[in-house]
């Protein structure tokens, strides 16, 4: 049987309760043995101000990535004028906390400036001039870090839903080699930092193919490659754990490390309907797709807890691959996805809540962390 069918015929039931994990253990400590376990961060996290969060922070995770301020646009937002205060702050905060700490992120579509694309008269840019443009923030920005970042996510969502290469400015202007310079560039600034290919919606089969190809086309061409960032932006009925096995799995056969990047689980409706210019029918669909603007039902927030318990169980079946799990955000108040894709909404897709405490859904895990230390090695655990 291979893993994924063990996966499938799982023997191990796990009844998930918000009672009994051990009040003593966080989650570093928890996975101390399996992954590194971490969170994004933003600049107003690290500045220190609130010691209580502070603790948090500290006393949970061992890994930190940042959640925005090494983007192209907040670090390098004009030609030649770089921004580094709050990634050097961001930097000096997890090595006093000795993090292993992720750069975030060096070639995107989103959150670039217009002008990287774009000569001194608006025009675009040929392809030896934009590969020079990105040689030179690669050297910049990662040899800065160098030695102190210890891992980059260097290609950022270079993948359409289908499979196929997104049709960026960085693959229009530079062709579909771009993915490599950059992995080259990063490698020449600094030789030790692990290099990652980043992206979301791997768990869909046609994506998740579409990525083997070319994680396949970068290592024939030996690009200095050493892992795959799973982001993991779900909901709490997609991907299945069988979809989250098979992804790893598929990773895992080229040999590669695999990481869950930017976990959460959106608990709101996804799709918004066509709403009419009327008023009242407008604040009826704004109280459909914002359901919960006062707290989460204890029944949403028991299947919250049983999809981060399952999601667990997959990650902990592939420790042996798996190197580092980040949540993106640490509180319910701090995510992302409270105004995304619809602004202004109240979501509870992470493990804490507003107040900065721990969730039914962070005992699942510790609890699915404990048992799975109670079985042997190599059984597949799954929640009933
Ligand atoms: C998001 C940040 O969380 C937001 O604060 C920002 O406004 C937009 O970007 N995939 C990624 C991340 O790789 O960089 C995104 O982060 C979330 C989706």
């Amino acid at each position: 049987m291979n893993r994924t069918s063990a996966c499938t015929a799982a023997l191990v039931l796990l009844a998930v309760s918000a009672a009994s994990a051990d009040p003593g253990s966080t989650l570093r400590e928890a996975f101390q043995d399996h992954f590194l376990i971490g969170a994004a961060l933003n600049a107003s996290q690290f500045a220190e101000t609130a010691p209580a969060r502070q603790d948090l922070i500290t006393s949970q995770f061992n890994t930190l990535t940042a959640e925005n301020v090494m983007k192209w646009q907040p670090i390098h937002p004009r030609p030649g004028q770089y921004h580094f205060a709050a990634a050097d702050r961001f930097v000096a905060y997890g090595e006093r906390h000795d993090m292993f700490l992720v750069g975030h992120t060096l070639v995107w579509h989103s959150q670039t400036p217009s002008w990287v694309f774009q000569d001194d008269s608006g025009n675009p840019l040929d392809r030896a001039a934009l590969l020079e443009r990105m040689r030179e923030h690669i050297h910049t920005v990662v040899g800065r870090y160098r030695g102190r970042v210890h891992g980059w996510d260097v290609v950022n969502e270079a993948l359409n839903e289908d499979g196929s290469l997104r049709d960026s400015p960085w693959r229009r202007i530079i062709g579909d080699d771009y993915l490599e310079h950059a992995f080259r560039f990063a490698h020449e600034a600094d030789p030790d930092a692990e290099l990652y290919y980043n992206d979301y919606g791997l768990e869909s089969e046609a994506k998740r193919r579409g990525a083997r190809a070319l994680l396949q086309r970068l290592q024939a061409a030996e690009v200095p490659l050493t892992g795959v960032g799973i982001q993991g932006h779900g909901s709490l009925d997609w991907p299945s754990p069988q979809a989250v096995a098979d992804t790893i799995e598929t990773f895992a056969d080229l040999g590669l490390r695999v990481m869950i990047t930017e976990l959460d689980i959106c608990v709101l409706p996804s799709r918004s309907r066509r709403v009419s210019a009327d008023i009242a029918q407008r604040q009826q669909a704004g109280d459909r797709l914002n359901p919960y603007p006062d707290g989460l039902p204890d029944a949403v927030q028991r299947r919250l807890a049983r999809r981060y318990a399952e999601l667990f169980a997959v990650y902990l079946q592939y420790r042996d691959v798996v190197d580092r799990v980040t949540f993106w955000g640490v509180t319910d108040g701090d995510s992302w996805l409270n105004n995304f894709p619809i602004r202004g909404r109240t979501n509870y897709p992470l493990l804490f809540d507003r107040a900065g405490q721990p969730k039914p859904a962070y005992q699942a895990v510790l609890e699915t962390a404990a048992r799975f230390a109670n079985v042997e090695e190599d059984t597949p655990l799954s929640v009933p």
